[in-house]
């Protein structure tokens, strides 16, 4: 039996005729979910930017493939010599999908902040990073340990550019150089002039890695376009929630690295020294970076997904998203109280994320009540982007919120490729309902969070 037959992809969900496409099917588009008022109603999840639901496809996928799951890279058997082959066969997708360079290594992690860890643990020695403080923690925090310039906030795709540059202006072009940049906001969902930057730091001789979490599962992403050293992206947040991430780009940093993890499979050979302790010779590639059993569902299912957005094609689904984009913009412009955060200026082209903040609300009692009294499903808080959201709100970052007190944070609203219009409708009702007449239950603040009253 051969991988590829035994699991072709099923074919992809023919679009709607007419302008606007039709939402990809996903999973949970029937769970229905307990109102504290009474009664059920039909879950809308509008978290996509936190994590997004499987699509039906790769749960299909996955369940087509359970059945032979075997080892990677360790079995003699029949099933693990196939999952073998359909782990691999998942690195050459993942490569096609972000029309990575020949040279170009794709490694499977858990998640985009364990890729840019992995990245983090593999600069070469003397090396400095820019970053700006604008980045989810996942992209700001990993570089502590190297030499590391955080940028202000800039006002514009062009500011950013000129704030890089001139920081790369002053660096001694003598050491190694990376710049980390995010391709959409988690936050704003505004978009980044990725190409731009790149184009900068490489003008100084500096390197680029892209944090794609937010970008791949909006757009197509060319790391041979945009000219970026690597891309990394989180499965979660791509339909296929199995525990893989990626990280892809140049090979040379990462194969003078020691490896992420010391283990099997990073392991070329071990033995006993003569000074009585172990001697290791490591693997190159990949799987110098991929110690332990291999994530064969994860990477599968990831795999999976590039293929269904490929099939459903970019522009079907970023005209899909302008459209859900214009539901909400138009719904919530009919609530004055409502301010939407902007690092770019409103009109700034954004992916299926906005936070905003409401007069006179508290973002998590606003969130609490979506969820308690519409079975709406959104997020409140500060994103993981702590910086960003205090520039954005001009807050204390030691400051606190109880349900009753005005906003130390914001609500997000995020949506994808599986995300019906009922959905956004529902949520701009829900915003202008509560703005306008109060929630209908009473809330308390326990553990931070503002939950109903029992
Ligand atoms: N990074 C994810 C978010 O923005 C978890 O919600």
């Amino acid at each position: 039996m051969s991988v590829s037959t035994a699991f072709a992809p099923a074919p992809a969900p023919a679009a709607a005729t007419g302008a606007v496409p039709a939402p990809l099917p996903v999973l949970g588009r029937d769970v229905t979910v307990p109102l504290v008022t009474g009664g059920e109603v039909g879950y809308a999840a509008l978290d996509y930017a936190a994590s997004a639901p499987a699509l039906q496809r790769v749960w299909d996928d996955i369940a087509a493939y359970a059945p032979y799951y075997g080892s990677v890279h360790r079995g003699a058997g029949h099933l693990s010599q196939l999952s073998t082959e359909l782990f691999e066969n998942a690195r050459r997708t993942v490569a096609d999908f972000l029309d990575c360079r020949d040279d170009d290594q794709v490694i499977f992690t858990r998640s985009t902040t364990d890729s840019l860890n992995l990245l983090a643990r593999a600069l070469p020695a003397g090396c400095e990073v820019f970053v700006f403080e604008t980045e989810h923690h996942a992209a700001l925090l990993p570089w502590r340990a190297a030499d590391v310039t955080f940028l202000d906030a800039p006002r514009s795709p062009a500011a950013a550019v000129r704030t890089l540059q001139r920081a790369l202006a002053a660096r001694d072009t003598a050491r190694p150089a990376l710049v980390c940049v995010t391709g959409a906001s988690n936050v704003t969902g505004e978009l980044w002039p990725v190409r731009e930057l790149a184009a900068a730091a490489r003008a100084s001789g500096a390197r680029t890695v892209l944090d794609a979490a937010q970008l791949v599962p909006h757009q197509a992403v060319s790391v041979r376009e945009l000219d970026v050293d690597w891309v990394a992206f989180s499965g979660h947040k791509l339909y296929a929630p199995f525990g893989s991430g990626v990280l892809a780009g140049r090979a040379d940093w990462l194969g003078a690295a020691e490896p992420y993890l010391a283990g099997g499979g990073a392991s070329r050979t071990v033995a006993r020294g003569a000074d009585g302790g172990v001697e290791v010779e490591w693997q190159d590639g990949a799987a110098r970076h991929e110690a332990g059993s291999p994530n064969v569902i994860g990477a599968h299912a990831l795999a999976s997904a590039c293929r269904a957005l490929t099939e459903a094609g970019p522009e079907a689904l970023a005209v899909r998203e302008r459209h859900l984009l214009g539901l909400l913009r138009a719904g919530l412009a009919e609530v004055p109280e409502v301010r939407v955060l902007t690092l770019f200026g409103e009109d700034a082209p954004r992916v299926g994320v906005l936070s905003f903040v409401v007069d006179g609300w508290n973002s998590s009692h606003l969130a609490a009540a979506l969820s308690a009294e519409y079975g709406i499903g959104v997020r409140d808080g500060l994103f993981c982007a702590h910086p960003l959201v205090h520039a954005l709100l001009g807050t204390d970052p030691a400051g606190r919120a109880g349900c009753g007190t005005g906003s130390l944070n914001a609500v997000r609203v995020s949506f994808g490729a599986g995300t019906p219009d009922e959905d956004v409708l529902r949520f701009v009702t829900a915003v202008r309902e509560l703005v306008t007449r109060g929630a209908k239950w009473t809330y308390r603040t326990e553990n931070g969070r503002c939950v109903p009253e029992s």
